[in-house]
């Protein structure tokens, strides 16, 4: 191993820029020389290219977002895309590619894995937390502290004007996000994608609160549960009670990512570069059981992260 490239692609993650710099010194540490793509996948096929170097990256590990920056490309599963893409990473002679993202970067990266003889290492980094051979993903921890400031505020007004209020965060097609938020924030209902939507049993809940003298309720839903604006307007002329929505959005990912994730960010890409200078290719790495290790990158792209749901049993009990 002699050079290793860098490409941050998909949605950004808190903590992305503690992996690139990470990966970064750890890399030169080793006596590897370090390349970054900018703008996702289109940099690789742009062969857009900047050299990284322990100064370089200093002063970025508090930073949201990529410094690299990063794009959707759902063309970078076209051949000649991913060929044009492989071509560019043996003009820059690079033996070892890390990727950070999450799912959709990883599919990407199996599809180049079968055209480049780079040696490919993944990163999870993802606010979704969705990526299997993980526990955790870069930046979920930031987008979780984020969701709950967000509503502790919420809980105020909500319980001011005794309103219920459904607070959408994100987390794509999976209730990861939600389900976390939802437990920590205390919240009457946790709507996840998982769980098939029982409008009756959220109207039943809160009328039976309402006659216990519990008039505000916060219900975190994910947006993979369908229209929350119409489940407002729903809950609102079922349940008698006034119901806003608070759509969080974009706000989830950005930011200063906190300690947790700067952490995951530093272990995840010093196991990345170390697949790669032990001639270890094609994996990601992750958190198994609390644990730094890796798994094959096709097996975590065909396999399906379960999730917990016994927590929302014990978020149900805490709520009572
Ligand atoms: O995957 C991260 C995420 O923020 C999801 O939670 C959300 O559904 C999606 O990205 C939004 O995608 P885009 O950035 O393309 O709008």
């Amino acid at each position: 191993m002699k050079k290793i490239g860098i490409v941050t692609s998909g949605g950004d993650a808190p903590g992305m820029n503690a992996a690139i710099r990470a990966v970064t010194r750890i890399a030169y540490s080793k006596d590897f020389v370090v390349v970054g793509f900018e703008r996702g996948w289109e940099g690789l096929v742009k062969n857009t290219t900047r050299p990284l170097t322990p100064r370089s990256v200093g002063g970025i590990i508090q930073l949201g977002g990529t410094i690299l920056h990063t794009t959707r490309s759902p063309e970078f599963r076209r051949k000649e895309v991913l060929r044009k893409a492989a071509k560019n990473l043996a003009l820059n002679k690079i033996d070892g590619l890390v990727v950070i993202g999450g799912n959709g970067s990883f599919e990407a990266s199996l599809e180049l894995s079968k055209e480049t003889d780079a040696l490919i290492a993944g990163i999870p980094a993802t606010i979704d937390n969705d990526v299997f051979g993980t526990d955790e993903t870069i930046g979920f921890d930031t987008a979780v502290n984020t969701a709950v400031s967000e509503i502790d505020n919420i809980r105020d007004t909500a319980i001011s004007h005794e309103r219920i209020f459904i607070v959408e965060v994100m987390g794509r097609t999976r209730g990861f996000l939600a389900l976390i938020v939802g437990l920590t924030v205390g919240a009457e209902i946790i709507l996840v994608p998982e769980v098939k939507l029982q409008k009756e049993k959220i109207v039943r809940r809160l009328t039976e609160n309402s006659a216990k003298g519990k008039k505000s309720g916060i219900i975190v839903a994910a947006e993979g549960i369908g229209d929350t604006r119409k489940l407002a307007t729903d809950l609102e002329e079922e349940t008698g009670s006034e119901v806003r929505l608070s759509i969080l959005g974009y706000a989830q990912r950005g930011g200063t990512p906190t300690a947790r994730s700067r952490f995951l960010a530093s272990l995840f890409a010093n196991e990345a570069v170390e697949l790669l200078a032990d001639g270890r290719g094609d994996r990601i790495v992750g958190l198994q059981n609390g644990k730094v290790a890796s798994i094959e990158l096709q097996k975590s792209c065909r396999t399906e992260k379960p999730l917990n749901l016994n927590l929302l049993k014990l978020a149900d009990v805490l709520t009572t």
